[in-house]
């Protein structure tokens, strides 16, 4: 394989400025989580540890492997979301390691409004679900919650992505032998009770842990039956009478052990299955040949301000080497094969705007990828399709439908990071969010919005005009310049990357300097992943 020649100058302005803005906006972010993690309400948290229960942080601690990462997902999901703050959404989900077996971790936090699920909450603990099933891994749920935000039921009860999901979910991963484990360590009530009834082991906590499909309250309303919480769901009568329960642990450090015990009890059969399963390859991990630090100073927050997409690449490939795949044709998408901390894979990274030569490329190689069992990995940066009567003539439209479909049925893991602008069609034939990745990560300075927020203030602008025109009127200055400004502010907001990973349309936002690393965490979990789509690709229309 061929080394990549970097030709960054990191003392030129152009690099020392975009250092400065990454910088910046790293800082931002941090701030913004430890001003979420500040809005904690301190009565809640007296309250919880009074009681003799761990933080929701401590608690995943003690479950992971001792020094082990925990690859924490979307920590800033419902940033400015509602009127009060919600702190990571109100739940932690990410990947631990378990007596060696990555698991899907999902922990509820009561400090945060009881625990109790707001829309986010849902789709944060839906999202954690859906990449437990696509990776198979092993689901471990820390439950303390008051169940449904109850004043916005109809935003979290009635729809198919709503509540109920997660139980279907919960039956159809145990279904295919994806191991569903709860740790009941507080509340469990009404719907949420069959977290625990629907696992296929269950450990609760004596005298903490309760589980009814009706809190005292209510029973005494509807029955005038009047038991205490104990009485009513506690561990004593779940582990002994009812047999909702499995396990009775006498605290919050015994119940975390038995459920590494429940791991570790089947790790045997999880590992053999793993054996068993087409691996992907995997050979010695080599450092890249250039400074990851150095990614810092690569994209500009500006979608007008180009870069080299092979300069990211040779900061994340195993000595920053690159096989190229038709280096002389399509050059606006850079498509080859590499290995990231020793993890076959085959990258399709944009270098401009999408022509129709490039999305046939990227067709041919996903499908190269996929017949060979490669994992793929997208690098985002892309202002969408060229647009223009010879373009549309000679079909663009059907040879990026092309390759929107590979990257829709392809059945090899795929893994997406938004690395500048990720705009229009580009975003869907890049494997944005609706095309499935197995994970989608964004850096700070990243932008995704339906177009760049200049086209989408002249469009509105224009289309605005032209209906003046149409009744007589003209269209004044002052009016155009309003619309402009309103759009232009509007899609700067929404196009930012807080914006995007509060309403969980990534997985989070990573800082640059580690793409490699958890880009190699999420090849490593994948590894297990089932090919999700059996037969061959969709029609390509041609
Ligand atoms: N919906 C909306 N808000 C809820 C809630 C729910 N299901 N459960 C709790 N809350 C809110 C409380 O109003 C309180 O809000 P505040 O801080 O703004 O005053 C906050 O969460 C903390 O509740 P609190 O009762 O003080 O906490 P606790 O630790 O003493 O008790 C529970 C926790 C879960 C045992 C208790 O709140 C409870 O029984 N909640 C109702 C559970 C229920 O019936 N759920 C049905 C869902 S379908």
């Amino acid at each position: 394989m061929k080394k990549i020649q970097s030709q960054i100058q990191t003392g030129s302005a152009v690099y020392q400025e975009n250092r400065r803005t990454m910088l910046t906006q790293l800082k931002l972010i941090s701030d913004l989580g430890l001003m979420q993690e500040k809005s904690r309400s301190k009565r809640q948290v007296t309250q919880h540890v009074k009681k003799g229960k761990w933080l929701v942080m401590d608690r995943i601690n003690a479950l992971i492997d001792a020094e082990t990462d925990f690859l924490e997902l979307s920590p800033l999901a419902g940033v400015d979301l509602y009127e009060d703050a919600l702190p990571k959404g109100g739940i932690v989900t990410g990947v631990g390691q378990i007596e060696g077996i990555e698991c899907m971790i999902i922990a509820n936090d009561a400090t945060v409004k009881a625990g109790t699920y707001f829309p986010i909450t849902v789709k944060k603990h839906l999202r954690a679900q859906a990449i437990a099933e696509k990776n198979r891994l092993p689901c471990l749920y820390l439950v303390d919650s008051g169940g449904a935000f109850l004043p916005r039921q109809a935003e979290v009860y009635p729809d198919r992505d709503h509540f109920g999901r997660i139980f279907f979910n919960q039956a159809r991963m145990s279904a295919k032998g994806i191991p569903q484990i709860a740790v009941v360590m507080g509340s469990c009530t009404a719907g949420g009770a069959y977290i625990p009834a629907m696992s296929d082991e269950t450990i609760i906590v004596k005298k903490q842990g309760t589980i009814f499909l009706g809190g005292p309250p209510l029973v005494k309303a509807a029955t005038g039956e009047e038991s205490s919480e104990e009485e009513l769901g506690g561990g004593d009568l779940h582990t002994r009478m009812s047999g909702v329960a499995d396990y009775l642990a006498r605290d919050d450090a015994h119940a975390l052990l038995l459920a590494r015990e429940c791991v570790a009890s089947q790790k045997n059969s999880l590992k053999t299955r793993q054996r068993h399963r087409t691996l992907y390859g995997r050979s010695e991990s080599h450092a890249p040949a250039y400074s990851e630090d150095e990614l810092l100073g690569l994209v500009s927050m500006s979608s007008q301000k180009t870069f080299d997409i092979l300069e990211l690449i040779a900061r994340i490939s195993d000595g920053s080497q690159f096989h190229e795949f038709k280096p002389r044709y399509g050059k606006s998408l850079r498509c080859g094969f590499a290995k990231i901390d020793g993890f076959e894979v085959g990258i399709v990274a944009n270098n401009g705007i999408l022509f129709s030569e490039s999305a046939l490329k990227g067709t041919h190689f996903i499908q190269l990828c996929d017949k060979r069992g490669i994992p793929l990995v997208f690098l985002q940066n892309v202002v969408g399709f060229m647009v223009g009567r010879h373009y549309e003539k000679e079909g663009i439209a059907k040879h990026g439908a092309k390759m929107v479909t590979a990257v829709s049925t392809t059945r090899v893991p795929k893994f997406t990071v938004i690395v500048g602008g990720s705009y229009g069609a580009g975003n869907y034939a890049m494997c944005g969010r609706a095309y499935d990745p197995n994970f989608l990560f964004i850096w700070p300075t990243a932008r995704t919005s339906v177009m760049g927020s200049e086209q989408a203030a002249t469009v509105l602008t224009q289309i605005k005009a032209d209906q003046y025109q149409r009744t007589g009127n003209v269209m004044s200055e002052a009016e155009r310049v309003e619309i402009r400004e309103h759009i232009l502010k509007k899609y700067d907001n929404e196009g930012a990357a807080v914006y995007s990973t509060a309403r969980l349309f990534d997985d989070g936002i990573i800082n640059p300097k580690e793409t490699r690393k958890i880009l190699s965490r999420c090849l490593a979990v994948a590894h297990d992943a089932d090919p999700s789509f059996e037969g061959s690709f969709g029609l390509f229309r041609m």
